[in-house]
């Protein structure tokens, strides 16, 4: 379908992988960020095929006008760009704004399909939800439950969504939602992200235990390559997908971390010693295996996420490690028990 693409927030942890596979495929590139000649973005310029069939540019998202200019000649969007985490005086405007700047915009410009990166922060906040039904895209969560727990992200992004299908029906515009839950694996990016951030205290002994809760994990690459699948295949608009491979309480991801990372200090004990582990939500990701996509296992993702960290000199390697007799053969996990995600 797509010849040129437009991806917004394109030097992120997601946004980078998402231009590497459009590249890579063939599709010229146009990466937005605010500031196109940030320093931040510079990586980008040495995946294969960005010198010639990337561009970059400055868009504001709460500029309308600098994001049809971007569009202008696309056949896809892939929106990826927004704050992650939770002061509401920052997240609100670009992530609410923003996103409804984006859908008009993109069906200003003629686009034939627009990919929203959202969020399972959008699904599964809703005290009155059956914990056994798993998340599909009927699942929203509730805005007073989000607005009364501050959980402004979650909020933000759910408006955002919502509001985002109800002015691509107005406008007649083709869209489609990726819906990832916490995205690990190699860093292409030479900063840090809110999410491997997630795994990083684990590894560097700033944490002593884990708290009793839980996440579904996925992929980086996979998550990539959902959106870029999402946006090609054309029977995949107007749907909502969820991509996550699994769920895992904290105590599990810090028992697989030590598995094939022994040399760091990861906690062993849970804060919360009275209650029972935390039980969450069960998915379905059938539409995205439905699109071609074999979701890639944990210990692969958090083998990757800890060599980048390492590489990019966020975390202090150690030697007398045994990771690299596990790195061709990543141990298996037990089954997972299925509990709660945040992001
Ligand atoms: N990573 C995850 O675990 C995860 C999970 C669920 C959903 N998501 C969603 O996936 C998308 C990409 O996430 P990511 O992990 O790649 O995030 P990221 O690495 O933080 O990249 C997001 C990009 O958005 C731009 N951005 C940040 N704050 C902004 C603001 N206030 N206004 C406009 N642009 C802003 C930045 O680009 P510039 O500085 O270059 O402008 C940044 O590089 C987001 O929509 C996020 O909500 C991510």
């Amino acid at each position: 379908m797509a010849r040129v693409v437009c991806v917004t927030g394109a030097g992120g942890f997601i946004g980078s992988w998402i231009v590497k596979l459009l590249l890579a495929r063939g599709f010229a590139v146009r990466g937005t960020s605010r500031r196109a000649d940030d320093p931040k973005n510079a990586h980008l310029w040495d995946l294969d095929g960005a010198e010639e069939r990337l561009t970059m540019l400055q868009v504001d998202l709460l500029d309308r006008a600098s994001l049809r200019a971007a569009f202008h000649g696309c056949d896809g969007v892939i929106h990826t760009a927004s704050p992650m985490h939770d002061n509401p005086e920052e997240i609100i405007e670009p992530i609410i704004a923003g996103t409804r700047n984006v859908v008009e915009a993109a069906a200003d410009a003629g686009v034939r399909r627009l990919v929203l990166s959202s969020t399972i922060g959008t699904m599964y906040m809703n005290p009155r939800r059956d914990p056994d039904a798993p998340l599909d895209e009927a699942s929203w969560s509730d805005l007073d439950y989000c607005k009364s727990t501050k959980n402004w992200y979650c909020y933000a992004k759910t408006i955002a969504e919502q509001s985002a299908w109800a002015a691509a029906r107005a406008r007649g515009l083709d869209l489609a939602v990726v819906i990832p839950v916490v995205t690990l694996g190699e860093l292409l990016q030479p900063s840090m992200n809110t999410s491997t951030l997630h795994i990083l205290k684990y590894l560097t002994g700033e944490a002593k235990a884990y708290v009793n809760e839980a996440h579904a994990y996925v992929h980086v690459k996979d998550a990539a390559d959902a959106h870029v699948r999402v946006l090609l295949e054309p029977r995949a608009g107007g749907r909502r997908y969820v991509c996550a491979e699994r769920t895992l309480h904290r105590g599990e991801l810090c028992r697989i971390l030590a598995q094939l990372f022994p040399e760091y200090p990861i906690p062993t004990r849970c804060k919360d010693e009275v209650n029972p582990p935390k039980k969450g939500y069960k998915f379905t990701n059938q539409p995205l295996k439905d699109l071609g996509i074999k979701f890639t296992p944990v210990h692969e993702y958090l083998y990757e996420a800890v060599k980048s960290l390492q590489d990019k000199g966020f975390l202090k390697k150690i030697s007398d490690t045994k990771v690299s007799e596990r790195r061709s053969s990543p141990p298996h996990s037990s089954q997972p028990a299925m509990l709660i995600s945040k992001l």
